[in-house]
């Protein structure tokens, strides 16, 4: 495995014209989860022939933290998070500083901000600015990883979307790939951010994945959401959101394909988490 920290010795080593190979964007702190997306990312270089394999990029961006304290505290796992991507099989990692991805000399755009990405009640308006940085990164990512396909995990079920939109929008030839939720035991959806929950916090967290699951058994949309809130705030979690949408656009609709969606908080800590949801 070949680590780069700057772009320029990334582009060096990775084959002239780009598109051979298939990118795991992540801000570090790996868990199984990434490992999951690692080794989805590495089997789909091998079916698809791409001689660069898989490259993961491992950049905590800072234009996509609308609170100052979120960024400043994000867990920072440099030496463990390589061996977990070499374990999984990546060939390449680019873990570039600030000045590699912005250069001050040269502005980084922000790509026309999808349709899906400012859903009301949704991550937008709980973070403003947050998918403006979110694509600003992945653009300028994509520009110089050049990858064929790019694995993200449906954790984030918005920013999947938000990203498949704007690959779409800016004609990007990627396949944008999802990778399934890979849960604690109990059902706590792994996160960066679990690290900061208590032991008994991760147990009142339970509630996010048991509140999904008592959503199945609604027979409309709004039935089930109210299902989810009335479990989450029976265990004292604040409900940021706690919706069922239409998968892909994210809009209010009558007829599915259909998404359940919970974002809550416990104490400083903001947990989200989203499962499919049928009518029962
Ligand atoms: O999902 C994440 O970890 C980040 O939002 C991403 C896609 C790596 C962009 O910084």
């Amino acid at each position: 495995m070949i680590l780069c920290t700057r772009h320029k010795d990334l582009a060096r080593i990775m084959a002239p014209g780009g598109r051979r190979c298939a990118f795991v964007p992540t801000m570090g702190a790996l868990h199984e989860g990434h490992a999951s997306l690692i080794r989805k990312a590495v089997a789909v270089a091998r079916d698809r022939n791409l001689d660069d394999g898989c490259v993961v990029s491992i950049f905590v961006n800072p234009t996509q933290f609308n609170e100052q304290a979120d960024f400043t505290r994000y867990p920072k796992t440099i030496e463990a998070d390589l061996s977990l991507c070499e374990a999984a099989g990546a060939s390449v990692v680019y873990a570039p500083g600030v000045e590699d991805v912005y250069p001050t000399d040269e502005g980084v755009e922000v790509p026309p901000l999808p349709a899906v990405a400012t859903r009301p009640s949704l991550e937008d308006a709980l973070r403003p600015g947050h998918f403006a940085g979110v694509c600003q990164v992945v653009k300028r990512l994509f520009d110089l990883v050049r990858p064929l396909a790019a694995v993200f995990g449906e954790k984030d079920w918005q920013q999947l979307q938000v990203i498949r939109a704007m690959t779409r929008d800016l004609r990007y030839p990627i396949d944008i790939i999802a990778g399934e939720t890979i849960r604690e035991q109990g059902g706590l959806a792994m996160s960066s951010r679990n690290v900061f929950l208590s032991p008994e916090d991760r147990q009142r967290a339970l509630a996010i994945s048991q509140a999904l699951c008592e959503s199945w058994s609604a027979k409309t949309p709004a039935d089930a959401e109210r299902l989810m809130r009335s479990e989450l705030e029976k265990r004292d979690l604040a409900v940021e959101y706690a919706v069922v949408r239409h998968a892909e656009s994210l809009e209010p609709a009558a007829s599915g394909p259909h998404r359940a969606l919970i974002a809550a908080r416990m104490g400083s800590v903001r947990l989200i988490d989203n499962s499919e949801w049928r009518p029962a």
